[in-house]
């Protein structure tokens, strides 16, 4: 089914104002620095396996694979297996069977979008609960563009309130298709669908934590071609600037969005690792236990990035500190400012050889003058 974009004020004065690139507002650079948000990876095994016994093995050698790895460290992701809603509650067993080192969360692939009632093959929000689902994907694109269903963005936005209603996570999925690309209406399409899907939600949205939302554009899901992750980050980038304009910014740097679309083992790193992407969709690389279990430990990237930036920050504050003090003191001593930036230059290289300095480009030398 083609998706409607609608004209709507609020997307319109949005788009004029931040989708240009050129448009660089104070949010955008806050957005770019956090790493606090933490790092979920989610498999979505889709129609897969085929039976019980196949589910058992699968849920069986990712156990195997992901036991160690959780046992030497504590993991950096959050990780989570939707499974289709006939096998959950027998993934679900499996994984709390060897759940010893760390919980694997069971979502679910969809609920519906009414609470109960005369809706022949459909699943409730509360019974997906209740058999021990701790999330939910909601508008999948396999379920929005008509390949299994018809979802429109209304019955996304109720599936979505439900969904928070029942404490259950939602991974919101949003993506364009490839024609909506090439006709230049990616940031319509993204747009219009958190628009809608979020609307009447500003309140329910507490802190930010009660929502995943999945970037997952529909040409590479399924296809092994993957956004470069210079693309997939600005296209994050852009949702979470748009989410502030929704929710406020508080709430925006504190959702976790992640990228879907043939994330494997060989690109995860290079995707995790950039700023505002926190986590993958897995689709088909979910269905192999080593693979899977390797795109998890690709997480850890994100641990090391921010310990560097702690560093560097670390650095950084020290510097400053040194630099004041030097000033404080050279002033009382009156010598002349160009000597005291010949000596913070010094010192600055000197940073920088021993390593301590990550970031020196954020240290501004202001022009030399005499005092
Ligand atoms: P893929 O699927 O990893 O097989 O591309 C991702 C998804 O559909 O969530």
């Amino acid at each position: 089914m083609k998706q409607k974009t609608y004209n709507i004020p609020a997307i319109t004065k949005f788009q004029q104002k931040y989708q240009t690139n050129k448009a660089k507002p104070q949010q955008l650079k806050i957005a770019s620095i956090n790493t606090q948000r933490g790092t979920a990876i989610y498999g979505n095994w889709k129609m897969n396996p085929s039976t019980v016994e196949e589910a058992v093995a699968l849920s069986h050698d990712i156990m195997l694979k992901l036991d160690p790895y959780f046992k030497t460290k504590p993991a950096t992701a959050e990780v989570g297996i939707c499974p289709p809603s006939g096998l959950m509650t027998i993934v679900n067993g499996m994984l709390l069977d060897s759940r010893a080192a760390k919980p694997v969360q069971i979502g679910a692939q969809n609920i519906h979008h009414e609470k109960k009632g005369a809706f022949t093959g459909e699943m409730s929000a509360s019974l997906v609960k209740s058999l021990g689902a701790s999330c939910v994907i909601i508008g999948h694109s396999e379920r929005r563009g008509g390949q299994s269903a018809y979802e429109s963005n209304k019955q996304i936005n109720q599936k979505l309130n439900l969904a928070i209603d029942s404490k259950l996570l939602p991974i919101f999925c949003i993506g364009e298709t490839l024609k909506e690309k090439e006709l230049g209406k990616k940031y319509d399409i993204l747009a219009t669908q958190l628009f809608e899907g979020l609307k009447g939600l500003k309140e329910k949205i507490k802190s930010g934590n009660e929502m995943i939302i999945a970037y997952e554009p529909v040409w590479a899901i399924g296809t092994g071609k993957t956004a470069t992750s210079k693309d997939a980050q600005d296209t994050i980038f852009y949702i979470r600037r748009f989410l502030s304009h929704l929710i406020g910014i508080e709430k925006a740097l504190k959702i976790r969005i992640q990228y879907g679309g043939s994330m494997n083992e060989k690109n995860a790193m290079e995707l995790l690792s950039q700023p505002d992407i926190d986590g993958g969709l897995i689709g088909g690389a979910s269905l192999k236990a080593p693979e899977f279990s390797k795109i998890v430990q690709a997480a850890d990237v994100k641990q090391k990035i921010h310990q560097d930036e702690k560093a560097a920050t670390e650095a950084i504050k020290q510097f400053n500190l040194i630099q004041a003090n030097a000033l404080e003191r050279l002033q009382k001593a009156k010598i002349s400012r160009s000597r005291f930036y010949d000596t913070t230059e010094a010192m600055l290289k000197d940073l920088k050889a021993k390593k301590q300095l990550q970031q020196p480009t954020q240290i501004e030398i202001k022009p030399r003058a005499s005092v």
